[in-house]
């Protein structure tokens, strides 16, 4: 349906990473394609896209190519399956190659995260014709301790300054691009898109999140992603 910023229409292009190989969860089935409540994780989370009123397109990074097509190509609004490539940055970037530079706003969100809540979803994808760059966040639950590489504690940064970054992460399709042109010719490598935007000055919003919304990193994350989704659907 898109969204308007300052009176322009503008598009909403969803970009998922879906090209991982899971290696802190084991095994031998990338966690994108493992079942979750009997179905795999990626139908999960791009259906929370196909279903958003707001979502015009949806473009997704895979390795295996064959079996993603297979899974979601017939879910609605999702217009390409690229190439993903060896570091996250390099997935996002080949699913951005088609990405137009027509105005539009991108969402970039990670195969991982099938338990995103479609209110938090909407509200960060409304509120980005007032923002750039927007990161989904929540507030940091442990005391967070800087570590140096003799194992020492070197510091305990404030906790109420520290929040853990989620995604989606919103942007304007013209910083973004910008951002991923410089990062790749100065080789730099960021583990989310928003610290690539944050290199350039260009001011990243933190926009309340969910702590439902967990990536599924380690095997234990899927026990809780199970649990969320049962009692999601007792209502
Ligand atoms: N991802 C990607 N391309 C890569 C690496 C990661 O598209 N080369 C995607 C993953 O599929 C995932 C998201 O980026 O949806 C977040 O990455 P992460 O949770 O780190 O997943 P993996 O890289 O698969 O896991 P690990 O780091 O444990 O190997
Ligand atoms: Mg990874």
């Amino acid at each position: 349906m898109s969204i308007r910023i300052g009176g322009l229409r503008v598009a909403v292009s969803v970009i998922i990473p879906a090209a991982g190989s899971g290696k802190r969860m084991g095994g031998g089935t990338a966690k994108q394609f493992l079942p979750l409540r009997g179905e795999p994780v990626l139908v999960h989370t791009v259906r929370l896209f196909s279903e958003c009123p707001l979502v015009d397109e949806i473009v997704i990074a895979a390795h295996d190519r064959e079996t993603t097509r297979e899974l979601v190509g017939s879910l609605p609004k999702v217009t390409h399956i690229v190439a993903g490539g060896p570091e996250r940055q390099d997935s996002v970037w080949a699913a951005l190659q088609l990405v137009h530079s027509r105005p539009r706003v991108v969402c970039v969100h990670d195969a991982a995260r099938p338990l995103l809540p479609a209110d938090v979803l909407e509200q960060v994808l409304l509120a980005a014709g007032g923002y750039p760059a927007q990161v989904v966040a929540v507030p940091v639950k442990d005391t967070v301790k800087v570590v140096g590489s003799d194992g020492y504690v070197t510091g305990t940064p404030d906790r109420a300054t520290l929040w853990a970054v989620q995604t989606p992460q919103v942007f304007w399709a013209e910083p973004l691009l910008h951002a991923f042109r410089s990062a790749r010719a100065e080789g730099f490598l960021g583990t989310d898109c928003a610290s690539l935007l944050e290199r350039q000055g260009v001011p990243v919003r933190v926009h309340p999140g969910s702590h439902e919304n967990l990536k599924l990193t380690t095997p234990e994350d899927f026990l809780l992603a199970e649990a969320i989704l049962g009692r999601r659907s007792r209502g």
